[in-house]
């Protein structure tokens, strides 16, 4: 709900269990009062202190009062330059090459619904949704800022984003322009991330607020495998269960920053939008900029509460699928088995392994194509390699689903091998400097898909092969960062353009692709996860979460995005053992409770199980299947710290608290194991429950607060998973 005091021009955005606040001064500035557990009408600006600091300036309305500094003042977007000298969200850079912005109040909209942002991801939703946008002004240079807030008040989920138009009659170069700003009047804060490699990913990394400031960031050109645009701040005493904690999310797949400033007054300013690294975009008379959109969930009550609103936003108003309401299809890929080395008749021979074991989904993974038998040839060749598929799709594609099961092939629009058909025609269409040696990553070269004719040339290919069998799912994959950023088709001073135009030439292909093949399932994929983000969840309603797909090392790469993403979202699937990334060799029993946590699927040949595992996987997807909605729509109960705890464990809980699947996964073996119970979370605490159809039935308050004895390894890394159902 928002509710306007027009007098005292104080907005209050009222969810659930949040109140956030702003109000425009007698001088014109937006001041932030307040984001937390909802609190009771009333103006919040009572809380800020005008005292007198030294060497913070005073504003020229501010006249003799020294108290009144934007520099101390709690904002809702910073400026700069004019006397707040804490992080800021937008400069201008007029013809006179001032690097100024100052904003005040200029008026505001209220509306039903969601707003949208064209050529951009960004929620959506109906009637569920307001909408308040804030007009605030640079007088001097007459641009404008719009800023955009959208309520789902179910989901305690405030969504921004910010549009700046050039109003005047002279060019200006925005430098800057960040998503979001959040000041606190608080500083006892700690900041949370998500950071890693390429195959660890999104390992949580925690540590109290020191003053000045601390980011992560990408200057990659993707989100990346390195930090997530994903942060969290909360109490220092926050945990799953208990606390106040901040998720601040970015819609976004490109560069960015997520930083956090403690500040001489010991408070905290959160800032996250794209990177200012290489950015520079010019806005000529009359023209606009849409920053992408960020989404904030505030829990008054720990992680575990946050994760659960930011999973069922994101699945119920971000991701548009395919399946919507429908089970997605169990896959096998065969890219661990065969990696490039492969013909039609190997990959039948995967498929055929499968379909008695109900596997619904064939996915041909990278090799498919023009001259591709390793990782150094090919790329941009998008038609079928007759000599590994003779006949083409038209040959292969019958021949899977004559065995019952869908298919689906891998692609990688937005890159290009030396030794390619696309690239001795058309040399020009990469990134590059002019006149300087350029940097390969696994051997390949990035298109610019900021060029349209580069975007329609390559998607024109990809839609002939998506157009000539029946194809029902796509992994759309981008492996290697971007270096080199310059684009042929851009004049000298709109370079710093680039990379955000080359996120939305990704966003236009796949928002035609979606709208040319509505019915394919579409899984991203960076190398694994070095595009896990939301803004490819508005495109791809899965995404590979990672490459390393061991199970012991998922279970921290998994639990790490479960922070912020719903488990339908997490690419996953049973590989081979010995592990091709660590060399461990884990349980299929294991392994398929690990992949559960997400997607489901395998990637391995099955012909070179034995009979008992190929047993285990045909009752595994039978399992799997029977329980779909629990585990990818069920609320998500983290239950232990897979960093720290002797156990990995989670649990799914139906929306009506009436069945449950608790997920245990043990570490290493030792002896003397010391006797442990897990207290589960989420159930009805008056109800009985029935474990996995036992005779015995479990008070729910007894599951809760004295726990289930968790079984006693005999071995390395085993699981075992409960089933819980109200009688
Ligand atoms: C990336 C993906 C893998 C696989 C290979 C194919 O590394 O993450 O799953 O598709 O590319 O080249």
């Amino acid at each position: 709900m928002i509710v306007l005091d027009q007098k005292n021009r104080v907005f209050s955005l009222h969810t659930q269990n949040t109140t956030y606040q702003m109000k425009a001064d007698h001088n014109g500035v937006l001041l932030h009062t307040y984001y937390g557990p909802r609190v009771a009408p009333c103006d919040l600006s009572r809380l800020i202190r005008y005292v007198d600091r030294g060497f913070s300036p005073n504003p020229s309305e501010a006249g003799e009062d020294r108290g009144y500094s934007l520099d101390t003042l709690p904002q809702e977007y910073s400026t700069c330059g004019v006397g707040d000298f804490r992080l800021p969200c937008v400069e201008f850079e007029p013809e006179d090459g001032s690097r100024l912005a100052d904003l005040r109040y200029a008026g505001h909209e209220l509306k039903k619904g969601k707003y949208s942002l064209p050529g951009l991801p960004a929620f959506f939703g109906g009637e569920e949704w307001e909408t308040l946008i804030v007009h605030l002004v640079d007088s001097t240079c007459k641009v404008s800022v719009k800023l955009y807030y959208g309520v789902l008040e179910s989901c305690d989920l405030i969504t921004r984003a910010v549009q700046v138009v050039n109003g005047g009659g002279q060019r200006v170069r925005l430098r800057r322009c960040a998503s979001l700003c959040l000041d606190f009047q608080r500083g006892d804060l700690d900041f949370i991330t998500f950071d890693g490699c390429h195959a660890l990913e999104r390992n949580l990394n925690r540590s109290a607020l020191r003053p000045g400031v601390q980011s992560v960031e990408s200057v990659r050109g993707t989100s990346s495998h390195h930090h997530n645009p994903f942060v969290i701040l909360c109490d220092h005493s926050a945990n799953e269960d208990y606390g106040l904690c901040y998720g601040a999310m970015l819609v976004y797949s490109g560069n960015f920053l997520a930083a956090a400033e403690r500040t001489q007054l010991e408070n905290n300013r959160l800032l996250l939008g794209i990177n200012p690294y290489h950015f520079c975009w010019t806005l000529e008379p009359g023209q606009s900029f849409t920053a992408p959109e960020a989404a904030l969930v505030c829990s008054p009550s720990g992680f575990g509460r946050m994760s659960r609103q930011y999973h069922r936003a994101i699945r119920e108003h971000l991701i548009r699928d395919p399946y919507a309401g429908r089970r997605r299809p169990v896959l096998i890929n065969n890219w661990e088995a065969t990696e490039f080395h492969f013909d039609a008749e190997r990959l039948v021979d995967i498929a055929r392994a499968a379909a008695p074991l109900d596997i619904e989904l064939f996915v041909m993974d990278d090799g498919w194509f023009g001259s591709r038998d390793t990782d150094r040839s090919g790329l941009g060749d998008w038609s079928v390699n007759e000599k590994k598929l003779p006949g083409g799709l038209a040959s292969l594609v019958p021949r899977i689903r004559e065995l019952g099961m869908s298919f689906g092939l891998w692609i990688e629009p937005e890159m290009v091998n030396e030794d390619s058909t696309l690239y001795r025609e058309h040399p020009d269409w990469i990134l590059g400097a002019p006149n300087r040696p350029f940097a390969r990553g696994r051997g390949q070269l990035v298109l610019d898909f900021s060029r349209r004719e580069v975007r329609d040339h390559v998607y024109s290919a990809i839609r002939q092969v998506l157009g000539s069998a029946e194809i029902s799912y796509v992994k759309w994959d981008m492996n290697r960062s971007l270096t080199d950023v310059w684009s042929a088709a851009l004049p000298a001073d709109r370079q710093g353009e680039l990379f955000h135009r080359f996120v939305l030439g990704v966003y236009d292909i796949l928002e035609q692709m979606r709208r040319d093949f509505p019915n394919i399932l579409i899984e991203g994929c960076c190398g694994g996860g070095g595009r896990f983000d939301a803004g490819m969840l508005y495109y791809t309603p899965q995404i590979w979460c990672s490459d390393n797909t061991d199970a012991i090392d998922r279970l921290r790469i998994q639990y790490g995005t479960s922070f912020c993403y719903p488990v339908s979202a997490m690419g996953a699937h049973v590989s081979a053992v010995p592990n091709a990334q660590t060399g461990r060799c884990v349980s299929m029993e294991t392994r398929g409770v690990v992949a559960m946590a997400g997607t489901f699927g395998y990637e391995m040949d099955l012909n070179h199980t034995t009979p008992e595992e190929r047993e285990t996987i045909r009752r595994q997807v039978a399992f799997f299947k029977e329980h779909y909605g629990l585990i990818q729509r069920g609320d998500y109960y983290r239950l232990s710290d897979p960093f720290r705890d002797p156990v990995a464990a989670w649990e799914q809980v139906s929306p009506d608290g009436r069945e449950a699947l608790v997920s245990i996964v043990s570490g290493p073996a030792h002896a003397a194991v010391p006797f442990r119970s897990l207290r589960l979370k989420g159930l009805d605490p008056d109800a009985d429950y029935r474990v996995n159809g036992g005779e015995e039935l479990w008070p729910g308050s007894v599951l809760m607060e004295a726990g289930w004895p968790v079984p006693i390894p005999t071995g390395d890394y085993q699981s075992a998973q409960l089933y819980l159902k109200a009688e």
